[in-house]
This record gives C-alpha cells, sequence and structure tokens, in this order.
C-alpha cells in the first residue's frame, strides 16, 4: 500500500498544482485511501470542471496508476513512477471529458497537466544545508531545478548563511535549530514567504513534512539524530550522509523504516559505492563489502610519530574538502570505524562481513565482492556531489555537475592493509559492529567530546580513541536499548569523556 500511497500523493501534488490558482490541493494522506478522498474533496472546488465524471475517471486512474509504479520502482513515487501517475492522470482527463476540450477552463488544466513534467519535481529538505555537504546538496539542487527543489533548509548557527541560501532558492521553510542564536536572527534577511522556525522542534517538523519529498540528513553528529528519526517515523525517503544516525540507533532506525517504508539512501561515497555495486548481485550472494579509505593526511606515520599531530595538521585533508569534526575523524580513522558500523546496519550485514583496505587516491569508493569472486567497484573522482546527487535523483541517473574521470591520463590505483597498530580507532569500529547495542552510541559520543577536546588542545591527538577506548569498556552494556536508553547513554559517554585523563 506505501506504493500506492507514493503514486496517490504524486497524483495530488499533480492535481493540486494544476488548481493552484483555484484552491492549493495538496495531498497529504498516510495511506492510498485517505490520498485519494483528499484529491478527489479537492476537485468539485475547481470552477467549471468536469465534474462527477472527472472524478470516477481519476479514481481509476489512481487505482491503475498505483499498482504499475509499484511493480515498476521499488521506491520513490516521484521520477519514473510519477511519470506513470502522469501519464495515467493525462489519460484520465482526455477519458473523461473528450468533448470539453473547447472549454477554456479544461483547456488551462490540460495545460497545467502537461507542464507537470515540471512537478515530478522532487521536494527536498536539506537538514544541515550550512555545513559541506548541505552545500554541495545544494550545488546539485542548483544544476537540478527542473528535478529537485528545496523546500525546507536548515542550520544551527550560521543563520546567516542561511538567510542568504534562502534568498537564492526561496525554500518554504528555514530553521535555525540553536535556540541561543535564535534572538540574533533578522527576520527581514529572509524571502518574505519563507516561514522561519527555531529549534531542534522545528528541524523535526520539516523533515516530516507533508510538502517534503526527500530529507538530506547532513547535520553533524548525534544531533542529526532527531531529524533523520522524524524523517523516518513519517515514511520518507532519507539521504542520508549524517553516519552517526546509523552508529548510535541503527537497528532501530531500520527496524522503524521497515515499518514505515521509508528508504534510505546512501549519501556517505563508500555507502553510495556499495549501494550502486550490490544492484549488480543478491544479497544472499554477497560475501563481504570493502570499504575504501583515503588513510588521512597521517598514512604511514607511526603510533609514536602520531602523538605529535596537531589540529592544525589534522584539519588538512588530503583528498577531500569536510567539516572539522569528520576531517578530524578521518585522520584517526574513526571515520572508517563509524563507516563500518554505518554499513553493518545499513545493508544489513554481519561485522565479518566488512573489509577496510587504504586507498589513497580515493577514486575507487568501495568494492562489493561476491561469492563467485567478483567484485564490483564504483570509481569516480572524489566529489561528494556525485553520491548526493544519485542519492536524490534515484533510481535515476541524471546529467550532473561532477568531475569525471579522465582516462586520456595515466593514473594508478594503491589498495594497502590498514595499520591498527597505529590507528586503533579502526579496531573500535569492527568490535562495535559485532557487539551492537548500547555500544555505538556510547562510542559515538565518546569520540564527539574527544574530538572536540582535540580542537580545544585539551587531548593529544592520540588520546582520542584511547579516551573512547576508555568509555566503551566502562559503559553498562544494554543489547537492545530503547531510543531513550541510548539518548542516556549518549549523556553519559559526553560526560565521562569530558573527564577523562590520560
Ligand atoms: N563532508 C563530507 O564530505 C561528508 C562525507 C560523508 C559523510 N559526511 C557526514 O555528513 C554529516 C555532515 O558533515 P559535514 O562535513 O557537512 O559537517 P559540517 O560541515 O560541520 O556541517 C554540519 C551542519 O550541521 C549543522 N549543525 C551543527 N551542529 C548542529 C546541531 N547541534 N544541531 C543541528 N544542526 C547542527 C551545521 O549548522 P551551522 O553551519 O549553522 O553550524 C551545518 O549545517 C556528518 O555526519 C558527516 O559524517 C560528510
Amino acid at each position: 500500500m506505501l506504493k500506492a500511497r507514493d503514486a496517490a500523493q504524486s497524483l495530488g501534488i499533480a492535481l493540486g498544482r494544476a488548481s493552484t490558482d483555484h484552491q492549493s490541493t495538496y495531498c497529504t494522506g498516510r495511506t492510498g485511501t485517505s490520498a485519494q478522498r483528499r484529491i478527489l474533496q479537492g476537485i468539485p472546488a475547481l470552477p467549471r470542471m468536469p465534474g462527477i465524471a472527472f472524478a470516477r475517471s481519476l479514481r481509476r486512474s489512481i487505482s491503475v496508476a498505483a499498482p504499475v509504479s509499484a511493480s515498476r520502482h521499488q521506491v520513490s513515487a516521484n521520477g519514473r513512477a510519477a511519470g506513470a501517475v502522469r501519464s495515467f492522470f493525462r489519460k484520465s482527463l482526455r477519458a473523461a471529458a473528450p468533448s470539453q476540450s473547447a472549454d477554456p477552463f479544461f483547456d488551462q488544466v490540460s495545460a497545467r497537466v502537461r507542464g507537470l513534467t515540471l512537478h515530478g519535481v522532487k521536494r527536498i529538505a536539506v537538514l544541515g544545508s550550512t555545513g559541506s555537504i548541505g552545500t554541495s546538496c545544494l550545488d546539485v539542487l542548483s544544476a537540478s531545478r527542473d528535478r529537485l527543489r528545496p523546500v525546507a533548509l536548515t542550520a544551527h548557527r550560521r543563520w546567516e548563511q542561511l538567510a542568504e541560501q534562502c534568498r537564492q532558492f526561496n525554500p518554504s521553510y528555514a530553521v535555525v535549530t540553536d535556540d541561543a542564536v535564535a534572538r540574533d536572527v533578522r527576520r527581514s534577511d529572509f524571502p518574505s514567504d519563507t516561514r522561519l522556525l527555531f529549534g531542534g522542534d522545528g528541524a523535526a517538523e520539516v523533515a516530516s513534512s507533508p510538502e517534503v519529498d526527500v530529507v538530506v540528513a547532513g547535520i553533524v553528529g548525534a544531533a542529526g539524530l532527531r531529524g533523520a528519526w522524524a524523517a523516518v517515523e513519517a515514511g520518507k525517503t532519507l539521504a542520508i550522509a549524517n553516519k552517526e544516525t546509523l552508529v548510535v540507533a541503527g537497528p532501530l532506525v531500520m527496524d522503524m523504516a521497515a515499518r514505515t517504508g521509508s528508504k534510505l539512501l546512501p549519501v556517505d561515497s563508500e555507502h553510495s559505492a556499495v549501494f550502486q555495486a550490490l544492484q549488480t548481485g543478491r544479497s544472499a550472494e554477497v560475501r563481504r563489502v570493502v570499504l575504501t579509505a583515503s588513510g588521512g593526511p597521517f598514512r604511514g606515520w607511526t603510533a609514536e610519530k602520531l602523538k605529535e599531530v596537531t589540529p592544525e595538521l589534522a584539519l588538512k585533508h588530503p583528498t577531500w574538502d569536510m567539516g572539522p569534526k569528520i576531517t578530524i575523524d578521518s585522520a584517526t580513522m574513526m571515520n572508517k570505524a563509524l563507516e563500518v558500523i554505518e554499513a553493518r546496519w545499513l545493508f544489513n550485514l554481519r561485522a565479518d562481513q566488512i573489509a577496510v583496505v587504504v586507498h589513497p587516491q580515493s577514486i575507487v569508493h568501495s568494492m562489493v565482492e561476491f561469492v563467485d569472486g567478483s567484485v564490483i567497484a564504483q570509481l569516480s573522482p572524489p566529489d561528494m556531489r556525485l553520491p548526493i546527487q544519485y542519492a536524490l535523483t534515484y533510481p535515476d541517473r541524471t546529467e550532473g555537475i561532477s568531475p569525471r574521470m579522465d582516462w586520456t591520463k595515466a593514473c594508478s590505483l594503491e589498495f594497502h592493509p590498514p595499520d591498527i597498530e597505529a590507528f586503533p580507532a579502526l579496531q573500535l569500529g569492527f568490535e562495535v559492529a559485532e557487539r551492537g547495542g548500547s555500544s555505538g552510541a556510547v562510542l559515538n559520543a565518546a569520540n564527539e567530546v574527544a574530538v572536540d577536546r582535540f580542537l580545544r588542545c585539551e587531548l593529544a591527538f592520540t588520546d582520542i580513541p584511547r579516551a573512547c577506548r576508555a568509555v566503551l569498556n566502562a559503559h553498562d552494556f544494554s543489547s537492545s536499548p530503547t531510543l531513550s536508553e541510548l539518548l542516556r547513554l549518549d549523556r553519559w559517554a559526553r560526560e565521562e569523556t569530558a573527564r577523562w585523563r590520560v
């Protein structure tokens, strides 16, 4: 019924747009039936419509369109499925009122329906639009205005940058999540038709809004869980960059997604690569996934030499331009540890089905090895706009703005085993992926605080994994925690790590 709902919802949006001047009939139905009812309720409000015949025909078109879109596509009422819906909508218009074609209103509606190729547009909420993922995402949206439309943007503190983005994209909603900066925000800097919301509630509200099709989880850290959770609970497609959501609450999020029909599409380049490679086989045929790691700026350094690393050195990543937290995580290889845990939940793998290999060029973004020994990899120059675009346009592939491989130039690709002794954080990832339960929430919280302390020069670089190990070992493990237990343990782990001394 989910696909029926999606299809009906698309149709509702189509109809709503067709009748924009007369009545805004946005369909927000939770089930196919209620969606259909709401669509049909909108019809009498259209002046001079062909009335009940049209309604009947429309009803027929919905019941035909829904199974078609469901059988053809796994996900999304948008893209091709929306195309199927629009085509049935057009047919039903013709069938319902062939004799009305001279009627100016009918012409008007038909014209608008034809224009609905425009309205196969996916409506996007970008959580964390001011960050590295967020701004890359806006580049993609800017280049795909005919298919993707930002309807909600959120920032935490950088409200001026958010206001500038709003002036450029004119979204329906803007959210400033940090209550502490709320009173500094100048309303007049935002477009007058952008509704301004505040706090974590605002982010959750836009993530679950019926006006949104796809939510991009681009907030950093466990703070991203709230919006991502709201999106999954509302059955949205979640383009997930915020790996911490799955590290903290992977089993709960995936269970919820199975219940609500929410689809999680990876944005992390490694997971996007795995997701793409997985489409070449069946899940039962997967032997393992191999996540590639650039090795960060300190690849080849000994544990001894790593003690000298300063925040300034660690913030310079050789291949990726990212936010500060993930840049430090890449340098310690905690980022890869978090990705191992993310992959475990996202793809329902055992920990021993995940391997990590260091690949300094960051061209092969990850690989899947199948039972017959074939290894399928995804390659492209390192640029986050490609996996973001794929998550947003999936299941379609469209022209994009990311750079392409230049095969006229010689290049070599290297693969090395990771140095677990120098980078012990990686081992923590495998342990947590195997243990599950509350360990992900504790590791993540400990790491967030340890990174923060390192950036404030309170801890040495090599203390980051040590602090995480100590707090993880000290925690009161629970094998199947609830969300509130996880949040409690998150707070506990933050306090412990803030107190931790060498
Ligand atoms: N950057 C990459 O290339 C990359 C690649 C793969 C995965 N990821 C993942 O994507 C996520 C975002 O990374 P990033 O590099 O884009 O981070 P970033 O550049 O630091 O941006 C973080 C975003 O989250 C917002 N934010 C910060 N704290 C928040 C809070 N407490 N509540 C709500 N919003 C908050 C920030 O708002 P303000 O700007 O107002 O502070 C900003 O919009 C991370 O989970 C990371 O692991 C990133």
